[in-house]
């Protein structure tokens, strides 16, 4: 089949490339000609693991392509993916003119039969505005669907997650639109349930899924803030929860909070759409304010060690907002380096993949170092904020001796063991954590 992809971006590009790798004939149009160019030299503008390799093997089988030329895919393409951004706009609603605009030159330049489908995460409804659009600007008596494919796509596995998803789901309207879009997924049919349902259902699938998967880790978080009023420990608790199958394991890690280009957006833009359809989702309000105040509690915690910040040096270990990325999108790194840096506070920090898009984030004060140990040297208290694995094997006993006496660490993702950062005579700070 014949498939355009329009925006490379995350979702766009590896979505393109991963339907090339399905049998698909795939062009991907961007109008940002730099990244165009970049692919077709067969640079890679984001980081994925499997991507790079997966590119240059379809674009040698000459199943992918990449352009600026959106008329031209139009003409040769029956399906036609908009995977443009969807970035929040001042009030948290998501701005979705360039959805508009990639509907409006679409409708102006079909002359036969096209399915859009919208694969970008967009508020319940957009589906609707969409057809609007290509009624608006199409010609007479061209025919034309419109559907709903979102992606459940997470960062550093993304290929993988396409590939193997836990499930598909098609918002479609017509037959016609049902049969195009389960023969493009079909080879993937064997294996993951491919869910058939309207195009409103499919779209808030995406925003209640991901709300939920956010309002999962608040909810942990809460729970850590009541352990740290108690003794109990909340890996323990978080263990004992995840053991039931209806709650299970994953998203249960209390810590700095979440960050990322997906959850913060999402959950204002389902906010903000509830409000618009007359449902005030204090719930969704909560899990924010939640997710903030464990920025608050981080840096509480590193002024209870050290009383005034001012002229203290204070180390930060990790930067991205998940391990395995570079990406700096809504990192709690962020808001905590800039709180405590604006106090007085000498920061350095060190990321393994991070830094560079760091350094246009965060305060001009800031040292870059090139490692944790660097990072610790001379600091008065190290806090570590990406559970990047690296960390995790650091040699303890030569961070103690670095540090100033009393040799301080504040794990803001409960990525240490307490008890033997005690034995080093390092004093343990965790969030939640029965130490
Ligand atoms: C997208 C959606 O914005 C987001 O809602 C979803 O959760 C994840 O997928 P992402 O792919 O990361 O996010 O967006 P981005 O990395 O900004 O890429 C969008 C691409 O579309 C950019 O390369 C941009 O140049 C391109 N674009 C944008 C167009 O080609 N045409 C346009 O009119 C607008
Ligand atoms: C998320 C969703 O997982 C994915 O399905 C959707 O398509 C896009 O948004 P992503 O943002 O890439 O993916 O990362 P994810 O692995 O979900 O982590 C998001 C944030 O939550 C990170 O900042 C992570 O540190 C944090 N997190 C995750 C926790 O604080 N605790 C957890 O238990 C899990």
């Amino acid at each position: 089949m014949n498939i355009a992809v329009i925006g490379t971006g995350y979702v766009g590009l590896v979505s393109g490339t991963c339907f090339a790798e399905l049998g698909h004939n795939v062009i991907c149009i961007d109008n940002n000609e730099k990244k165009i160019g970049m692919l077709k030299a067969g640079e890679m503008p984001i980081y994925e693991p499997g991507l790079k390799e997966l590119v240059e093997d379809n674009v040698n089988r000459s199943r992918l392509s990449f352009s600026t030329n959106l008329r031209e895919a139009i003409d040769s393409c029956e399906v036609l993916f908009v995977a443009v951004n969807t970035p929040p706009l001042p009030d948290g609603s998501a701005d979705l003119c360039y959805v508009e605009a990639v509907s409006r030159e679409i409708a102006e330049n079909i002359k036969d039969y096209r399915l859009v489908v919208s694969k970008s995460t967009v508020p319940v409804e957009t589906g609707m505005w969409i057809r609007k659009t290509m009624k608006k600007y199409s010609r007479e008596g061209v025919d034309y669907d419109v559907a709903s494919n979102p992606e459940f796509l997470r960062e550093g596995k993304a290929v993988y997650d396409f590939l193997n998803p836990d499930r598909v789901v098609l918002g479609v309207e017509t037959e016609r639109a049902k049969k195009t879009m389960l023969e493009l997924y079909a080879p993937l049919s064997e294996k993951t349930e491919i869910l058939v349902t309207n195009i409103e259902s499919s779209e808030l699938i995406k925003h209640a899924s991901n709300s939920f998967l956010a309002l999962k880790i608040s909810y942990i978080n809460a729970v850590a803030n009541i352990c740290e009023k108690t003794s109990a420990d909340i890996k323990e608790v978080a263990r004992g929860m995840g053991l039931d199958k209806r709650i299970g394991e994953s998203f249960l890690e209390a810590g700095a909070g979440f960050g990322g280009s997906c959850f913060p957006k999402d959950l204002s833009a389902f906010i903000k759409i509830s409000e618009k359809l007359g449902y005030d989702f204090k719930l969704l309000k909560e899990v924010k304010r939640i997710n903030a105040a464990q920025k608050e509690l981080i840096i509480r915690k590193t002024k209870d060690a050290l009383w005034n910040l001012r002229g203290k040096k204070i180390g930060v270990l990790g930067l991205s907002f998940k391990p395995e990325t570079d990406d700096m999108r809504n990192a709690p790194s962020i808001d905590i380096i800039k709180k405590i840096h604006e106090e007085g506070a000498l920061v350095k920090a060190y990321d393994p993949q991070a830094m560079e898009n760091a350094k246009k984030l965060l305060p001009a004060g800031v040292k870059f170092c090139d490692g944790p140990y660097e990072t610790a040297k001379d600091s008065d208290l190290l806090i570590a904020l990406t559970d990047w694995e690296e960390f995790k094997r650091l040699d303890m006993s030569r961070i103690k001796s670095l540090l100033v006496n009393p040799a301080t660490l504040v794990d803001g993702r409960n990525m240490f063991d307490p008890c033997s950062i005690k034995k080093e005579g390092i004093n343990y700070f965790g969030i939640g954590r029965c130490v």
